[in-house]
Formats: structure tokens, sequence, C-alpha cells
């Protein structure tokens, strides 16, 4: 990652991102997605982690009390705020036990959103090591998976 990419990038002014409600900008080779909803921004990488899906035109729910993108090629559920893998874990054919929804730890890369004088920056995360979302963002994360 080079220091461009670690500093507060300009994404676009306040009131055009809410009339948006969804934007896609690229920094350096990654590719965000900019989510505003229930009066909140949120801000992470655009492919998601299954198998590469654009979240752009996600739906958005309210899983176990978080607000989850569900990702339009396969319905993965991923939490806005951290990039939470959810999954339910229920069984069909237990009909008497409850849903049951559970975490598969962090798998997609959430960034940082600011606002100064009314304008949205980004800045990337630092998070050391892979999250699974990096393998389709990057040149590096798309050779590896080549690799593998
Ligand atoms: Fe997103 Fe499969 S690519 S759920």
């Amino acid at each position: 990652m080079s220091e461009e990419e670690t500093v507060p990038f300009l994404v676009a002014n306040k009131k055009e991102l809410i009339e948006a409600k969804r934007t896609s900008i690229t920094v350096g080779d990654r590719v965000i997605v900019v989510i505003h909803h229930q009066g909140v921004f949120y801000a992470m990488d655009a492919h998601c982690y299954h198998a590469g899906g654009s979240l752009l035109n996600g739906d958005i729910e309210e899983i176990d009390n978080k607000l989850c993108i569900v990702c339009p090629k396969h319905k993965y559920k991923i939490s806005l705020a951290e990039g939470e893998g959810i999954y339910n874990a229920s069984n069909p054919k237990d009909k008497d036990k409850p849903p049951c929804w559970l975490s598969k730890g962090i798998k997609q890369r959430v960034h940082k959103v600011t606002e100064v004088d009314g304008n949205i920056y980004v800045t990337l995360s630092k998070t050391p090591g892979w999250i699974e979302s990096d393998y389709y963002q990057t040149e590096k994360g798309r050779a590896e998976l080549k690799k593998a």
C-alpha cells in the first residue's frame, strides 16, 4: 500500500453522496463502495470476499442487530460496520429451533469515513495481514488468487 493510499481520500461532497446513497471510487488499485444508510456513512471493499461479486447494489438488512449488506451474487451477508461475515446457522430440519446467526469473523475490509467541511473522505484500512476481500481488490491479491 503506497503512502498516498493511507491518507484521507476525498470522495465527494456529503450532499451528493447522500443523494446517491451508493458510490464507488478507486483508490490505488482498490475499488471501494461508499454507502449512506440511515444517516451513517460506511466504506468497504467493493468486491465481495466470497467470489468477487459487486456489493454496489446489495440490499441492506438488519440481521441480529447488525446492519448487513447482502451480496447480490450468492446472498452472503456482511456487516457494514465491521466487515464481518454473518451466516444463518439454523437447521432447516429442526423447525423448533429459532433462527441462529453466527459470525465467520472479519471477511471484508472496511475503511474509515470522515467528514471535513461538508466533504466526505475515506482512509484505507491499515489492518495488517490478508483479509479475504483483499484477494479481489488489488493486483497482489489477484496474483495470490491465481496461485491458489
Ligand atoms: Fe458475494 Fe458470492 S460473490 S456472495
